[in-house]
This record gives structure tokens, sequence and C-alpha cells, in this order.
């Protein structure tokens, strides 16, 4: 199994303090955000990671992260020229990727808690996709997962103006290599991107999507309220682990 973290974009949301550095590398708390998914594919039992940055920001990246030495781990690189898509990573990570399974984390994702589930999720994983569900309140800025009374998958939408449901698809996802093909045959959605959506819908066609329900605690932080809550929640659960 090998990881991706798709660390690009220019983190708009969260100018002007993503002027200078990636949103990536921001603070949530005492660390850079990035830390948080890789621990996510670390803990998972995961060696082999390929981190993907915006071009004018690799620098910042190797300055902070290395080799991955210091981890136990190994990093590669690769650009993104411009972000359109996280599909993207596939095909850019082809060659890394070989014949491997792959688990792709996104950068501004913080998985916290339930780490046991996660790890067996990734290490159990033989085929097909695997992806996480989780509840929140504002569906409509994430992949809707809808279920029928069955808990059978009815529906996914990427973003939808009227969401048909709370669930929402974490930006934590398991592939098989089937993955590749399936990035490299996509074409851009409306807004002119390639859609992660898009590749689930293909594994659900194929009855090859498993959807996992997470119940630990999700953040995406690309905005600054998000980052807040996120940097919030991690400084008190770090205070209780010390008391
Ligand atoms: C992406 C995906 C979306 C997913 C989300 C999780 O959206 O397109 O399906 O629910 O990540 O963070 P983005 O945050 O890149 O807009």
């Amino acid at each position: 199994m090998k990881g991706i973290i798709l660390a690009g974009g220019h983190g708009t949301r969260l100018r002007p303090m993503t002027l200078v550095t990636s949103k990536q590398l921001l603070p949530v708390y005492d660390r850079p955000m990035i830390f948080f998914p890789i621990n996510t594919l670390i803990q998972a039992g995961i060696k082999d990671i390929l981190i993907i940055v915006a071009p004018d920001r690799a620098g910042d990246f190797l300055r902070v992260l290395g080799s991955g030495k210091n981890w136990g781990v190994k990093f590669t690189y690769e650009i993104q020229d411009k972000p359109s898509g996280l599909p993207e990573a596939f095909i850019i990570g082809s060659d890394f990727i070989d014949q491997d399974s792959v688990t792709m984390i996104l950068g501004d994702n913080i998985v916290l808690g339930r780490e046991e589930e996660v790890r067996r999720a990734i290490t159990t994983f033989t085929r097909g996709n695997r992806v996480f569900a989780t509840k929140v309140s504002d569906p409509g800025r994430f992949g809707v997962i809808e279920f029928d009374k069955n808990h059978q998958v009815k529906s996914i939408e990427e973003k939808p103006l009227r969401p048909k449901s709370d669930y929402i698809i974490m930006g934590l996802y398991i592939f098989d290599n089937q993955v590749v093909q399936i990035a490299k045959s996509l074409i851009p959605s409306a807004r002119g991107e390639l859609e992660i959506t898009d590749i689930l819908k293909v594994y659900l066609s194929r009855q090859e999507l498993d959807v996992k329900l997470f119940s630990g605690e999700w953040f995406d932080t690309g905005t600054p309220d998000s980052l807040l809550r996120a940097s919030n929640y991690v400084a008190d659960h770090q205070r209780d682990q010390n008391t």
C-alpha cells in the first residue's frame, strides 16, 4: 500500500496567511497542518509516501519535512503545476503507485480519534475503493453521499446546492490500482476540474465502493473558521491528555 498526500493549491480562502507559504504548512495549534495527515498514514503502517505540492512552495515542504527519515518513512515529492482536481494526483503519481494500491489523504484533512478503525480499514483492504463518510452541518461544501433504507449508497454529488443528506465523504480514500486508469479517463466537470466523486461513481457502478461510517473527529481546514475550530480542538485534546 502506497500513500499520497495532496498538498497543492494556493489556499486562496486563507489569504493573506497563504501569501508566503502553503495552507498545509500553516499551524494547527502547535504543529504544521500536514503533520496530521502524515500521522494518519504512518499510524496505518504506510511507509512510502508521495507528497504532491505547488511548484512555488516545494522548498518550504522540503525544509519542513525532508526525506522522511525522522519519521521512519520515505517521502517522495512531485509538483502539481496548477490545481485541476484531486484525481490528478493519480496521474502525477502513476509511476510512484506502480502496480500497488494507494491511500490518498488531503493535506488539509485532519482525522482524529478512532485510529484503530482507520488503520484496520487500510490494512484489511484488498480491492475496489473504500471511503469514509461522516455527518456535518454544512454538507454543501463537500462531496455528499446519500444512503437508502438498507444503507446502500443511493447517490454521490460534489458540492450540491441542495444536499440530499448530511453525510459527506472525507478526504481519505483507499483505492486499488484501477484508480490510475479511471483518473486518466475522466473529463472535467462544469467547474473545470476533475472530480474525485466521479472516480467514486465509477467504483459504485462496478459495485466496488465500500463506505465506512467514521465516528471520530474530522476537520477540513480550508477556511479560517474551520482552521480555528481544528486548532481549538487539538489544543483542548492535548490539555486533556496532559492532565
Ligand atoms: C474535496 C472533495 C470532496 C470532499 C472534500 C473533503 O473538496 O472534492 O468530495 O468531501 O475534499 O475535504 P475540496 O475540499 O477540495 O473542495
